[in-house]
Protein backbone atom coordinates (compact mmCIF):
# COMPACT_ATOMS: atom_id res chain seq x y z
CA UNK A 1 0.00 0.00 0.00
CA UNK A 2 1.42 3.21 -0.85
CA UNK A 3 -0.38 5.70 2.26
CA UNK A 4 -1.48 4.52 5.29
CA UNK A 5 -5.14 3.77 5.92
CA UNK A 6 -4.78 3.51 9.21
CA UNK A 7 -4.49 6.84 9.80
CA UNK A 8 -8.23 7.64 8.49
CA UNK A 9 -7.61 9.05 4.81
CA UNK A 10 -9.89 7.81 2.24
CA UNK A 11 -7.86 5.13 0.11
CA UNK A 12 -7.24 5.64 -3.00
CA UNK A 13 -9.70 3.08 -4.68
CA UNK A 14 -10.20 1.11 -8.43
CA UNK A 15 -12.71 -1.08 -9.72
CA UNK A 16 -12.09 -2.95 -12.62
CA UNK A 17 -15.62 -3.94 -14.31
CA UNK A 18 -18.59 -1.96 -14.79
CA UNK A 19 -21.39 -4.22 -14.85
CA UNK A 20 -24.02 -4.48 -12.55
CA UNK A 21 -21.76 -5.51 -9.76
CA UNK A 22 -18.62 -3.12 -10.27
CA UNK A 23 -21.09 -0.12 -10.86
CA UNK A 24 -23.07 -0.74 -7.32
CA UNK A 25 -19.66 -0.88 -5.49
CA UNK A 26 -18.95 2.63 -6.79
CA UNK A 27 -22.12 3.88 -5.96
CA UNK A 28 -22.03 2.14 -2.41
CA UNK A 29 -18.56 3.66 -2.25
CA UNK A 30 -19.84 7.52 -3.35
CA UNK A 31 -22.14 7.22 -0.90
CA UNK A 32 -19.79 7.07 1.74
CA UNK A 33 -17.92 9.51 0.80
CA UNK A 34 -14.84 7.58 -1.66
CA UNK A 35 -14.71 8.50 -5.09
CA UNK A 36 -12.99 5.30 -6.95
CA UNK A 37 -12.17 5.18 -10.57
CA UNK A 38 -13.53 2.49 -12.78
CA UNK A 39 -12.05 0.89 -15.47
CA UNK A 40 -14.39 0.50 -18.10
CA UNK A 41 -15.08 0.95 -21.95
CA UNK A 42 -19.17 2.14 -20.25
CA UNK A 43 -20.63 0.20 -23.27
CA UNK A 44 -23.65 -1.61 -21.95
CA UNK A 45 -24.66 -4.31 -24.63
CA UNK A 46 -21.82 -6.69 -23.44
CA UNK A 47 -22.38 -7.06 -19.54
CA UNK A 48 -24.16 -10.09 -18.19
CA UNK A 49 -26.43 -7.96 -16.08
CA UNK A 50 -27.64 -5.82 -19.47
CA UNK A 51 -28.85 -9.48 -20.78
CA UNK A 52 -30.53 -10.42 -17.61
CA UNK A 53 -34.00 -10.29 -16.96
CA UNK A 54 -33.89 -8.76 -13.67
CA UNK A 55 -35.59 -10.86 -11.16
CA UNK A 56 -34.89 -10.00 -7.68
CA UNK A 57 -36.39 -14.41 -7.25
CA UNK A 58 -34.31 -15.20 -3.73
CA UNK A 59 -37.11 -17.64 -2.91
CA UNK A 60 -37.24 -19.94 -6.02
CA UNK A 61 -33.50 -19.12 -6.82
CA UNK A 62 -33.11 -20.79 -3.54
CA UNK A 63 -35.60 -24.05 -4.62
CA UNK A 64 -34.01 -24.71 -7.93
CA UNK A 65 -30.30 -24.68 -7.55
CA UNK A 66 -29.36 -27.70 -5.08
CA UNK A 67 -26.23 -25.25 -4.08
CA UNK A 68 -28.04 -22.48 -2.58
CA UNK A 69 -25.99 -22.29 0.47
CA UNK A 70 -26.65 -20.84 3.85
CA UNK A 71 -24.43 -18.02 3.65
CA UNK A 72 -25.67 -17.14 0.04
CA UNK A 73 -29.61 -17.23 2.03
CA UNK A 74 -27.67 -14.66 3.75
CA UNK A 75 -26.67 -12.46 1.08
CA UNK A 76 -29.74 -12.87 -0.62
CA UNK A 77 -32.30 -12.04 2.11
CA UNK A 78 -29.70 -9.01 3.01
CA UNK A 79 -29.86 -7.70 -0.74
CA UNK A 80 -33.60 -8.39 -0.74
CA UNK A 81 -33.99 -5.92 2.63
CA UNK A 82 -31.35 -3.15 0.79
CA UNK A 83 -33.06 -3.31 -2.89
CA UNK A 84 -36.01 -1.07 -2.12
CA UNK A 85 -33.64 1.65 -0.47
CA UNK A 86 -31.07 1.15 -3.33
CA UNK A 87 -33.49 1.32 -5.79
CA UNK A 88 -35.05 4.99 -4.60
CA UNK A 89 -31.81 6.29 -3.97
CA UNK A 90 -30.67 5.41 -7.46
CA UNK A 91 -33.65 6.66 -9.51
CA UNK A 92 -33.82 9.27 -7.34
CA UNK A 93 -30.08 10.41 -8.59
CA UNK A 94 -30.93 8.99 -12.06
CA UNK A 95 -34.14 10.50 -12.75
CA UNK A 96 -34.72 7.20 -14.61
CA UNK A 97 -37.64 4.63 -13.87
CA UNK A 98 -36.71 1.50 -12.55
CA UNK A 99 -39.77 -0.45 -12.65
CA UNK A 100 -38.89 -2.09 -9.33
CA UNK A 101 -41.19 -3.87 -7.50
CA UNK A 102 -41.15 -6.13 -4.59
CA UNK A 103 -43.34 -8.99 -5.96
CA UNK A 104 -44.96 -11.39 -6.51
CA UNK A 105 -43.38 -14.16 -8.42
CA UNK A 106 -45.97 -16.98 -10.00
CA UNK A 107 -44.33 -20.24 -9.78
CA UNK A 108 -45.40 -23.74 -11.45
CA UNK A 109 -44.10 -26.44 -9.35
CA UNK A 110 -45.08 -30.08 -9.97
CA UNK A 111 -47.18 -32.24 -7.43
CA UNK A 112 -44.12 -34.03 -6.74
CA UNK A 113 -41.90 -30.88 -6.01
CA UNK A 114 -44.45 -29.27 -3.62
CA UNK A 115 -45.23 -32.40 -1.87
CA UNK A 116 -41.32 -32.92 -0.94
CA UNK A 117 -40.68 -28.42 -0.62
CA UNK A 118 -43.91 -28.84 1.74
CA UNK A 119 -41.96 -31.93 3.58
CA UNK A 120 -38.59 -30.05 3.80
CA UNK A 121 -40.76 -27.25 4.87
CA UNK A 122 -39.05 -25.24 2.28
CA UNK A 123 -42.24 -23.27 1.53
CA UNK A 124 -43.18 -21.13 4.64
CA UNK A 125 -44.53 -17.93 4.10
CA UNK A 126 -45.45 -18.42 0.27
CA UNK A 127 -48.61 -19.23 -1.07
CA UNK A 128 -50.30 -22.48 -2.44
CA UNK A 129 -53.17 -21.91 -4.98
CA UNK A 130 -55.73 -24.57 -5.51
CA UNK A 131 -56.77 -22.52 -8.68
CA UNK A 132 -56.04 -20.57 -11.38
CA UNK A 133 -58.83 -18.16 -9.91
CA UNK A 134 -56.99 -16.16 -7.92
CA UNK A 135 -54.05 -15.18 -10.26
CA UNK A 136 -55.86 -13.98 -13.39
CA UNK A 137 -55.86 -10.75 -12.82
CA UNK A 138 -51.72 -10.44 -12.57
CA UNK A 139 -51.67 -13.53 -15.27
CA UNK A 140 -54.34 -13.49 -17.29
CA UNK A 141 -53.22 -16.37 -19.45
CA UNK A 142 -52.27 -19.41 -17.70
CA UNK A 143 -52.27 -23.29 -18.43
CA UNK A 144 -51.26 -25.34 -15.75
CA UNK A 145 -51.44 -29.11 -17.51
CA UNK A 146 -50.61 -30.98 -14.13
CA UNK A 147 -48.69 -28.14 -12.26
CA UNK A 148 -49.50 -26.36 -9.24
CA UNK A 149 -49.90 -22.55 -8.58
CA UNK A 150 -47.25 -21.09 -6.05
CA UNK A 151 -47.17 -17.70 -4.91
CA UNK A 152 -43.51 -16.26 -3.74
CA UNK A 153 -44.75 -12.92 -2.37
CA UNK A 154 -41.17 -11.26 -1.81
CA UNK A 155 -39.68 -12.20 -5.12
CA UNK A 156 -39.78 -9.23 -7.22
CA UNK A 157 -38.13 -7.84 -10.22
CA UNK A 158 -36.55 -4.82 -11.37
CA UNK A 159 -35.51 -3.16 -14.92
CA UNK A 160 -32.41 -4.55 -15.11
CA UNK A 161 -31.03 -2.42 -18.54
CA UNK A 162 -32.48 0.95 -16.32
CA UNK A 163 -30.57 -0.19 -13.41
CA UNK A 164 -27.54 -0.74 -15.80
CA UNK A 165 -28.13 2.76 -17.30
CA UNK A 166 -29.00 4.78 -14.61
CA UNK A 167 -25.90 3.52 -12.72
CA UNK A 168 -23.46 4.19 -15.76
CA UNK A 169 -24.87 8.08 -15.78
CA UNK A 170 -24.36 8.36 -11.71
CA UNK A 171 -21.20 7.00 -12.11
CA UNK A 172 -20.03 8.36 -15.32
CA UNK A 173 -17.42 10.79 -13.68
CA UNK A 174 -15.47 7.85 -12.49
CA UNK A 175 -14.71 5.96 -15.68
CA UNK A 176 -11.33 5.68 -17.42
CA UNK A 177 -9.74 3.48 -19.94
CA UNK A 178 -6.62 4.41 -18.77
CA UNK A 179 -4.90 1.03 -17.05
CA UNK A 180 -2.06 2.96 -15.36
CA UNK A 181 -5.26 4.74 -12.97
CA UNK A 182 -6.06 0.79 -11.88
CA UNK A 183 -2.03 0.75 -11.10
CA UNK A 184 -1.65 3.68 -8.98
CA UNK A 185 -4.66 2.54 -6.62
CA UNK A 186 -3.70 1.79 -3.21
CA UNK A 187 -6.73 -0.64 -3.55
CA UNK A 188 -7.91 -2.34 -6.83
CA UNK A 189 -11.57 -4.24 -6.67
CA UNK A 190 -12.01 -6.84 -9.38
CA UNK A 191 -15.45 -7.48 -10.65
CA UNK A 192 -14.65 -9.23 -13.96
CA UNK A 193 -17.42 -11.23 -14.09
CA UNK A 194 -16.78 -14.55 -16.30
CA UNK A 195 -13.58 -13.23 -17.07
CA UNK A 196 -12.28 -13.41 -13.46
CA UNK A 197 -10.28 -16.81 -12.51
CA UNK A 198 -11.74 -19.94 -11.15
CA UNK A 199 -14.73 -18.42 -13.15
CA UNK A 200 -16.98 -20.55 -15.85
CA UNK A 201 -19.31 -18.90 -18.09
CA UNK A 202 -22.52 -20.33 -18.37
CA UNK A 203 -24.40 -18.97 -21.47
CA UNK A 204 -28.46 -18.21 -21.45
CA UNK A 205 -30.14 -16.93 -24.42
CA UNK A 206 -33.09 -14.82 -24.50
CA UNK A 207 -36.18 -13.53 -26.56
CA UNK A 208 -38.22 -10.60 -25.88
CA UNK A 209 -41.41 -9.49 -27.26
CA UNK A 210 -43.77 -6.51 -27.58
CA UNK A 211 -45.62 -6.41 -24.80
CA UNK A 212 -49.80 -7.20 -25.39
CA UNK A 213 -52.77 -6.81 -23.05
CA UNK A 214 -53.06 -10.67 -21.70
CA UNK A 215 -49.06 -11.11 -21.21
CA UNK A 216 -48.24 -11.53 -17.53
CA UNK A 217 -48.38 -8.66 -15.12
CA UNK A 218 -45.58 -10.64 -12.62
CA UNK A 219 -42.45 -12.96 -13.64
CA UNK A 220 -43.60 -16.70 -14.22
CA UNK A 221 -41.31 -19.14 -13.81
CA UNK A 222 -40.90 -22.92 -13.68
CA UNK A 223 -37.45 -24.62 -13.58
CA UNK A 224 -34.98 -23.01 -15.07
CA UNK A 225 -37.73 -21.02 -17.52
CA UNK A 226 -39.40 -17.79 -16.99
CA UNK A 227 -41.51 -15.22 -18.56
CA UNK A 228 -41.02 -11.79 -17.23
CA UNK A 229 -42.96 -8.91 -18.15
CA UNK A 230 -41.34 -5.29 -18.53
CA UNK A 231 -42.89 -1.95 -19.60
CA UNK A 232 -41.49 -2.11 -22.89
CA UNK A 233 -41.07 -5.73 -23.02
CA UNK A 234 -41.60 -9.60 -22.25
CA UNK A 235 -38.63 -11.08 -22.09
CA UNK A 236 -39.01 -15.28 -22.11
CA UNK A 237 -35.49 -17.22 -21.12
CA UNK A 238 -33.48 -18.87 -21.00
CA UNK A 239 -30.88 -21.74 -21.71
CA UNK A 240 -28.22 -22.99 -19.51
CA UNK A 241 -24.95 -23.69 -21.21
CA UNK A 242 -22.06 -24.27 -19.31
CA UNK A 243 -18.34 -23.01 -20.91
CA UNK A 244 -20.13 -21.96 -24.01
CA UNK A 245 -18.77 -18.37 -24.87
CA UNK A 246 -20.22 -17.62 -28.58
CA UNK A 247 -22.98 -14.78 -28.14
CA UNK A 248 -25.03 -16.21 -31.13
CA UNK A 249 -28.17 -17.80 -30.66
CA UNK A 250 -29.98 -20.79 -32.03
CA UNK A 251 -33.18 -20.65 -33.78
CA UNK A 252 -34.30 -24.09 -32.45
CA UNK A 253 -33.37 -23.27 -28.89
CA UNK A 254 -35.36 -20.02 -29.27
CA UNK A 255 -38.14 -21.67 -30.84
CA UNK A 256 -38.30 -24.30 -28.01
CA UNK A 257 -38.50 -21.28 -25.46
CA UNK A 258 -40.96 -19.93 -26.70
CA UNK A 259 -43.14 -23.01 -27.44
CA UNK A 260 -42.77 -23.70 -23.68
CA UNK A 261 -43.49 -20.21 -22.89
CA UNK A 262 -46.62 -20.32 -24.78
CA UNK A 263 -47.84 -24.13 -23.27
CA UNK A 264 -47.38 -22.00 -20.03
CA UNK A 265 -49.34 -18.92 -21.75
CA UNK A 266 -51.00 -18.95 -24.47
CA UNK A 267 -51.38 -15.65 -24.99
CA UNK A 268 -48.20 -15.01 -25.55
CA UNK A 269 -49.18 -16.24 -29.17
CA UNK A 270 -51.83 -13.62 -29.68
CA UNK A 271 -49.96 -10.96 -32.69
CA UNK A 272 -46.66 -12.21 -31.24
CA UNK A 273 -44.13 -9.94 -32.34
CA UNK A 274 -40.25 -10.50 -31.62
CA UNK A 275 -38.60 -7.69 -30.57
CA UNK A 276 -34.90 -9.00 -29.80
CA UNK A 277 -32.95 -11.95 -29.22
CA UNK A 278 -29.86 -12.18 -27.29
CA UNK A 279 -27.75 -14.30 -24.76
CA UNK A 280 -25.16 -13.62 -21.78
CA UNK A 281 -23.00 -15.07 -19.87
CA UNK A 282 -23.44 -15.59 -16.12
CA UNK A 283 -20.34 -16.11 -14.37
CA UNK A 284 -20.41 -19.41 -12.15
CA UNK A 285 -17.75 -19.81 -10.09
CA UNK A 286 -16.74 -23.53 -8.46
CA UNK A 287 -19.26 -24.16 -5.50
CA UNK A 288 -22.01 -21.95 -7.21
CA UNK A 289 -20.88 -19.49 -4.57
CA UNK A 290 -20.14 -15.26 -5.03
CA UNK A 291 -16.45 -15.10 -4.71
CA UNK A 292 -16.48 -11.64 -2.73
CA UNK A 293 -13.08 -11.14 -0.62
CA UNK A 294 -9.10 -10.36 -0.78
CA UNK A 295 -7.49 -12.20 -3.05
CA UNK A 296 -3.69 -13.76 -2.44
CA UNK A 297 -2.51 -10.33 -3.76
CA UNK A 298 -2.69 -8.36 -1.39
CA UNK A 299 -4.15 -4.95 -1.99
CA UNK A 300 -6.58 -6.75 -4.71
CA UNK A 301 -10.40 -8.01 -3.70
CA UNK A 302 -12.48 -9.84 -5.94
CA UNK A 303 -16.63 -9.78 -6.27
CA UNK A 304 -17.84 -12.10 -8.63
CA UNK A 305 -19.27 -15.13 -9.54
CA UNK A 306 -22.64 -14.24 -9.14
CA UNK A 307 -24.26 -16.61 -11.47
CA UNK A 308 -27.87 -16.45 -12.07
CA UNK A 309 -28.31 -13.91 -9.37
CA UNK A 310 -26.20 -11.07 -10.11
CA UNK A 311 -28.99 -8.36 -10.08
CA UNK A 312 -30.25 -9.92 -6.79
CA UNK A 313 -27.15 -9.69 -4.66
CA UNK A 314 -25.92 -6.38 -6.06
CA UNK A 315 -26.62 -3.90 -3.44
CA UNK A 316 -25.90 -7.00 -0.29
CA UNK A 317 -22.44 -7.25 -2.27
CA UNK A 318 -21.78 -3.56 -3.09
CA UNK A 319 -22.46 -3.38 1.46
CA UNK A 320 -20.17 -5.96 2.22
CA UNK A 321 -17.16 -4.98 -0.04
CA UNK A 322 -17.54 -1.47 1.31
CA UNK A 323 -17.55 -2.58 4.00
CA UNK A 324 -14.48 -5.02 3.78
CA UNK A 325 -12.47 -2.63 1.75
CA UNK A 326 -13.36 1.00 3.99
CA UNK A 327 -12.62 -1.10 7.37
CA UNK A 328 -9.68 0.13 9.51
CA UNK A 329 -6.83 -1.54 9.40
N1 LIG B 1 -31.43 -15.29 -13.24
C1 LIG B 1 -31.96 -15.93 -14.35
C2 LIG B 1 -30.99 -16.55 -15.22
O1 LIG B 1 -29.81 -16.59 -14.93
O2 LIG B 1 -31.38 -17.05 -16.26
Amino acid sequence: MTSDLSSGAKPKIAIRGGGIIGLSIAFELMTRGVTPTVLDRGDLKSKASWAAAGMLSARFEALIEPLFSEDLHALSARSIRLWPRFAARLQKQSDISLSFSEGPTLALLSEGSLSQLRADRRLEGVDVEDSAERLSALVPSLKSDDKRFVVFPDDGQVDNRAVLKALQQVCRPLFTDEESKVEDAEIIIECLGWRANDVRPVKGQMVSLKPRERHPLIPVRWGASYIVPKPDRTIIGATVEPDETGLETDDEQIAAMLNAAINVCPALADQMEILERWSGLRPMARDQRPMIGWTEVGRVFQATGHYRNGILLAPATAERVADAVLAPI
